[in-house]
């Protein structure tokens, strides 16, 4: 298959492997696609030994990174970023969080050593002066791709990327995103649509892609949103998309660094067990719906925290979670939950993710030549 993307990025398949796992990145990259690392959980340092061993695993075939830094961001003073920043968290949801971790009995896990300075770091790289440590780090690194959600790129990406003959993308959810990604020179746009796991609008893939290929205007799109079979891909394909940008469909794959338990609350899960909430990030975000949700929506909580004061509030709960829901523990295994798209209802097995890849094509290719067949 060749395709505008194909062609922009150098790769086989139209698909895009969107991962928090190196080890998925570098699965799909060496099936064809283009693997994407979600870089916005990893320390500088962290970042580049992870670079540096997708680059080992895929032999010279191209990758990309993802940013995740938002345009709106909580004033802090940037001479004490993190400390101003938690001195805005209300003693109310600091009791909340608390009480909410103790009716559940989460036993307290202890942080790794430097825990909390690794999670300052990542904090601060959610500003948009912050995040420029991970960009000296992947601009180190053979990148093909660059990719940033939530908003227009910072300030200089644009121009440091085209000199360094990487291309840049952009997540986008609606029209008036897209003119103002255009306007900053993006090479390629994503049209998320609601259906996707992770931070999302309201627009569903099936409306926003082809709104999104009329406003391009050679700019190649990609179709987010929804993306987990070959069905869906050649779906995709006849809405105008370039190919295919997949998120959770990996979460199903055997390389993603998911605990088991949370794997299998995927496996059991249905399309319509997923909501958007900003109770973790304080933006909304697609997830799998659990107790935690429950919780924060009865009557007397607290409303969330916006971005990164929430997730500030709430990280090291989640930390605690996952760790008990990974040992079997009852009340972890009931609130344990993460970003998930409603794909999620069509996950029956774990597979790797070099499979999984090579299975969507196929299916898609087989798909074409049917609906080609049709005429
Ligand atoms: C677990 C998870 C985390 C995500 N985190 C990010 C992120 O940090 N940055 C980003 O640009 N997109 C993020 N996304 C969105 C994906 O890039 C992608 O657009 C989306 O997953 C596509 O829809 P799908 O989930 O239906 O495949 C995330 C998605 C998931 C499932």
């Amino acid at each position: 298959m060749r395709t505008p993307f194909t062609e922009l990025v150098g790769v086989e398949h139209p698909i895009v492997g969107f991962n928090r796992s190196p080890a998925v990145v570098a699965a799909v990259t060496n099936a064809g696609g283009l693997g994407v690392l979600a870089a916005s959980a990893f320390t500088a340092p962290e970042l580049d030994a992870q670079l540096t061993w997708i680059e080992e695993q895929v032999g010279g075939r191209p990758y990309g990174v993802d940013l995740l830094v938002p345009e709106k961001f909580a004033a802090g003073d940037p001479g004490d970023l993190i400390a101003s920043l938690r001195a805005q968290i209300p003693q109310g949801h600091l009791d909340f969080v608390a009480g909410l971790l103790s009716r559940y009995g989460i036993p307290d896990v202890p942080p790794r050593a430097g825990a909390s300075a690794v999670a300052d770091e990542i904090t601060a790289a959610l500003s948009p002066a912050g995040a420029e440590p991970l960009l000296d780090v992947a601009f180190r690194h053979r990148i093909t791709l660059i990719a940033n959600a939530l908003g227009t790129p910072p300030a200089g990406l644009v121009a440091r990327a085209k000199t360094a003959g990487v291309k840049v993308a952009a997540l986008v959810g609606q029209a008036k995103h897209a003119r103002r990604q255009l306007d900053a020179g993006v090479d390629l746009l994503i049209a998320q649509g609601t259906e996707a796991g992770g931070h999302t609008g309201t627009i569903a893939t099936m409306v926003l892609t082809p709104e999104i290929v009329d406003i391009a205007a050679g700019v190649p799109v990609l179709a987010a949103g929804g993306i987990a079979s070959g069905r869906q891909m050649a779906a995709a394909l006849a809405l105008g998309a370039a190919g295919a940008w997949c998120g959770s469909v990996w979460l199903s794959s055997a390389e993603d660094v998911a605990n088991q338990a949370l794997k299998d609350k995927f496996l059991s899960a249905a399309s319509s067990d997923t909501l958007r909430s900003p109770t973790r990030t304080g933006k909304p975000a697609r997830q799998l719906r659990t107790a935690w949700h429950d919780e924060w929506e009865a009557a007397g909580s607290p409303a969330p925290l916006p971005l990164p004061l929430q997730p500030m509030l709430v990280n090291d709960a989640w930390r605690r979670i996952d760790a008990a829901a990974a040992a079997g523990h009852e009340g972890a295994l009931r609130l344990e939950s993460f970003f998930i798209g409603q794909v999620v209802g069509s996950f029956t097995e774990i597979r790797p993710a070099g499979e999984i890849t090579r299975q969507i094509i196929a299916d898609c290719e087989r798909r074409i030549a049917e609906l080609g067949a049709l005429l």
